[in-house]
């Protein structure tokens, strides 16, 4: 773990050094995450559940994956031959717990596509589902890319979360964007002004519409806009649902959130730096989900929701699963039921987490979205 920390911290001040001496913020996070073999989602270091650094809803409970086989399967009944396609399947978890339930429902896809940037996670993705689902792992296929056209259910949990972010600071007149060099021992910030035209147009706007102290610090995702309206272009008919830590824009860049969103995990430990422990932590910060909104239908697609995590689980069902399960006050089905509070708990996952889907060609009323409209909020 130590050698490959050092060998990642070595490939990073080499970048440092073409680059002149620092990189972006943006550049860091791309490497501490994604750098081919180093990376924190690319080296093959266990990440996810109890052993790991965090733990994702369908890492916590099937009951995450069962519940949304509601919203899939209205889905892929109202698209014949529909497929779903997964990006950024982690551990497998949730196709496995999706598989499943489809298939108790007889609703299953034609094809369980997952679209997966690590390698190693790919492969890890490819033995799991193995094991856990011979019977149906001809149904599953890694894409290297977005299809040209896609018909059925898009879906991502956590990933968005994870893109690289530029870290930016407002001085009340201007722009300034955060650095990151190597100092005696160690990656240290460093603040310098702005260059880059896009982040500088995009602060200032929003800035405007607040009224941030000088010195607030944020952070903005360049790629969000663009990833939305290729997925979007992909969609031919059906619809993408989206569930990740993130608010409206006026909310994620409120004036009190003068020191950013961006959350780091280290073994089950959540903190502020992501300048340590470069490809041992997951480094995140908030989805702005009206970019994710406004990107979508301007590639034609139509808002279908945005709710709560816990809203659009209870409008799936996850309460009826829950009765269904033995209530025989066992261990087992005790620890069910705190697995399931922690999904929908204000405190927990249920409102930090939101759920967004945006449709195309399809019909009817999709699950998850009846119990709570936030739409008005974006
Ligand atoms: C926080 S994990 C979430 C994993 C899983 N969805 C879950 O809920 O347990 C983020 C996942 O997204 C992947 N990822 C990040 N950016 C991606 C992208 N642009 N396309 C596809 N996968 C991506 C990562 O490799 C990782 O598998």
């Amino acid at each position: 773990m130590l050698a490959l920390q050092a060998t990642l911290v070595e490939r990073i001040r080499a970048r440092m050094a073409e680059r002149g001496g620092a990189l972006p913020f943006l550049e860091f996070m791309e490497l501490a995450l994604y750098s081919p073999g180093l990376g924190y989602y690319s080296n093959g270091l266990r990440k996810f559940g109890a052993d790991g650094d965090f733990i994702t809803a369908p890492e916590l409970t099937p009951l995450f994956g069962r519940s949304l086989a509601t919203h899939a399967e209205a889905v892929l009944r109202a698209v014949p031959d529909g497929d779903v396609l997964e990006f950024g399947a982690g551990s497998g978890a949730l196709a496995i717990d999706l598989l499943r339930e489809l298939e108790a429902r007889a609703a299953l896809p034609r094809h369980y596509c997952i679209l997966e940037r690590s390698a190693a996670l790919q492969q890890l993705q490819r033995e799991v589902i193995g094991v856990a689902l011979p019977h149906l792992v001809e149904r599953v296929r890694w894409l290297d890319r977005l299809p040209e056209s896609f018909k059925g259910l898009m879906l991502a949990n956590e990933v968005l979360d994870a893109a690289p972010v530029r870290r930016f600071q407002w001085t009340g007149n201007g722009v300034r964007e955060y650095w990151v060099e190597w100092q005696d021992d160690g990656f240290a910030w460093s603040l310098r002004d702005a260059d880059d035209e896009r982040l500088v147009q995009v602060v200032t706007d929003l800035a405007q519409g607040h009224d941030w102290p000088s010195g607030y610090v944020s952070e903005w995702d360049p790629s969000l806009a663009a990833w939305v309206g290729s997925v979007a272009d992909s969609l031919q008919q059906g619809a993408l649902l989206l569930i990740d830590y993130g608010s409206p824009r006026s909310e994620r860049y409120h004036d009190q959130r003068a020191s950013g969103s961006l959350m780091c995990h280290y073994r089950h430990r959540a903190h502020g730096n992501p300048l340590i422990l470069p490809g041992l932590q997951d480094i995140t910060s908030y989805v702005d989900f009206t970019t994710v909104a406004e990107s979508g239908t301007a590639a034609g697609l139509a808002l279908e929701g945005f709710s709560t995590q816990a809203h659009f689980l209870l409008d799936c069902g996850l309460d009826r699963l829950l009765m269904a399960l033995e209530p025989d006050g066992s261990p087992r089905y005790l620890a069910q039921v705190q697995k399931a509070k922690q999904l929908l708990m204000p405190g927990e996952m249920g409102e930090r987490f939101k759920c967004m889907a945006l449709r195309r060609g399809i019909e009817g009323v999709l699950p998850g979205f009846r119990q709570q409209d936030l739409r008005g909020r974006l």
